[in-house]
């Protein structure tokens, strides 16, 4: 239940309460980034956000029977298409009770219910038993974990040797100017991001947690354009989410992703490794 929650961790819940559903209407159910192959691309939103999902499941290849865990699940998406594509049993965990019982209706619509089950969990204290899972992933929601280091080191703790671990987050690109640390401060404090990490940050919690074989992939470039996409999508619809949440949100939202997208201080990151049997010894 939400009732002892570590500091910082009610403000998310609350904004993928409010404002969050408000942006699901303009964006779609897949709450991340999308990604577009080429400039020429014209992919639509839908199918550009479905491919990152499938980059990170293309990256953990999990075997047939194998336990995923999806560390902040959003509205469960991603994990519908995960179940969709391979045969693997998914547990989605989210900040949300909301988001939760929302990923389980589509999960039953779906006629998912069985293989795609969802709960509310923190993903700083999991409550799962160690060695519990063959791969997990977590789609854009580190930036919002305060501490970034324990949610990495309960995936390592809940992963078994040798299991899979993929990321897909934006983080900071350095060294950051002045205008890019402003936007990126703003984002901040507005969507309850913790602070943004950096490549090496990354690197260092990995391997500081027994992962091995760590990959880096930046994709900025593929993904650039979800800012713009993003703000015009909200900026369609402008009278009727102000109606939801206040005309406010909504603009400094519209504003703050104009900006973001012409800032080249931030990127996008899709990192992937492997628990080493060492993790345990
Ligand atoms: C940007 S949304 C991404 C949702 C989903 N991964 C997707 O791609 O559609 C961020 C998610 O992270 C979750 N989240 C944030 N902080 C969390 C925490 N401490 N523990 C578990 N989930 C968390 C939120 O509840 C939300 O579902």
């Amino acid at each position: 239940m939400a009732t002892e929650q570590a500091s910082g961790t009610n403000d998310v819940a609350g904004f993928y309460e409010g404002l969050g559903q408000v942006l699901n209407k303009a964006w779609g159910e897949n709450l991340h980034y999308g990604y577009w192959e080429d400039d020429a691309d014209d992919s639509t939103v839908e199918t550009a956000t479905a491919r990152l999902t499938d980059l990170l499941i293309t990256a953990l290849d999990p075997a047939p029977g194998a336990e995923v865990l999806d560390i902040g699940c959003g509205v469960g998406k991603p994990a519908l298409q995960l179940v969709a594509t391979r045969s693997v049993r998914v547990t989605g965990i989210a900040i949300s009770e909301v988001e939760v019982e929302q990923a389980a209706q589509r999960a039953a619509e779906a006629g998912r219910a069985d293989v795609a089950v969802f709960q509310y969990a923190d993903a700083m204290a999991m409550p799962f038993a160690d060695d519990s899972f063959d791969a997990a992933y977590a789609i854009e929601s580190m930036l919002h974990m305060p501490d970034r280091g324990k949610a990495i080191a309960e995936a390592a703790r809940v992963l078994r040797p040798g299991g899979r671990l993929a990321i897909a987050d934006t983080v900071e690109i350095p060294p950051v100017g002045p205008e890019g640390r402003r936007v990126l401060d703003e984002i901040c404090a507005a969507y309850h991001v913790s602070a943004f990490a950096t490549a090496d940050e990354y690197s260092e919690l990995l391997a500081a947690n027994g992962f091995v074989d760590v990959e880096i992939r930046d994709i900025s470039d593929r993904v650039a354009r979800t800012g713009v996409i993003m703000a015009d999508a909200v900026a369609a619809r402008r009278d009727e989410l102000s109606r939801l949440s206040g005309p406010e949100p909504v603009d400094q939202y519209i504003d703050l992703m104009r900006r973001a997208a012409a800032s080249p201080d931030n990127g996008y990151l899709v990192l992937t490794a492997t628990l080493g049997a060492a993790a345990r010894s």
